[in-house]
């Protein structure tokens, strides 16, 4: 198993999807949506922070012309492991999506409150399509039912971090998926 950097050298129990497994499946991913969009006009909605990892390797295998948003919402606090079910844009897209075929890439839906809440924001503003593109898919704590077009791996309900997803912030760059070890964490309030 790797050796975490600092800050929190211990908090690695397993290594969940290896960077190979990533790699090997967002290839795939661009690969189909490359197909499904053949011919179409497209806009990747990055929601960040998290599915920023996520969203520079997928575009590497997106053959088709396509063009990059970002929007930034807040669900979460630092250090929180449950979603509120309230979310607010803290940073709005730069484009105008009316009209448009729009695909969501999301690092991670839990609860699914998040992409529901963004899901409705963005389709009152009229795309001509929206998807949802999620790496990752954790069914199990679901509140809110949501359709996802595009998941790179269904995980079960462990506390994952690391490719775009924090622990106290830290270890987003890590280029696998890790399992916090729970015994030895302490959240941050
Ligand atoms: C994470 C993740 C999703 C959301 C999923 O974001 O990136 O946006 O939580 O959880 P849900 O399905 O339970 O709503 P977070 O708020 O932690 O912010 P971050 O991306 O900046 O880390």
């Amino acid at each position: 198993m790797p050796q975490l950097p600092p800050p929190y050298t211990d908090l690695l129990s397993e290594v969940l999807i290896t960077q190979d497994e990533l790699q090997a499946r967002i290839q795939e991913l661009g690969a189909q949506i490359s197909q499904d969009y053949a011919g179409q006009d497209l806009v990747l909605i990055c929601i960040l922070r998290g599915g920023v990892m996520f969203l520079t390797d997928l575009v590497r295998h997106i053959s088709t012309p396509h063009m990059m948003d970002f929007m930034a919402v807040s669900s979460y606090g630092a250090g929180a492991r449950e979603s509120s079910g309230q979310v607010r844009i803290t940073m709005d897209l730069s484009m105008d999506i009316a009209g448009r075929n729009v695909l969501l890439v999301e690092d991670i839906v839990d609860s699914g409150n998040t992409i529901a809440s963004v899901l409705a924001l963005l389709q009152a503003r009229q795309p001509a399509s929206l998807k949802v593109c999620s790496l990752l898919d954790k069914p199990e704590l679901r509140q809110t039912e949501v359709s996802i077009d595009y998941t790179g791996f269904v995980i079960p309900t462990k506390f994952v971090f690391g490719y775009g997803l924090d622990l106290d912030e830290y270890y987003r760059n890590l280029p696998f998926i890790g399992v916090v070890d729970t015994a030895k964490y302490k959240p941050t309030e």
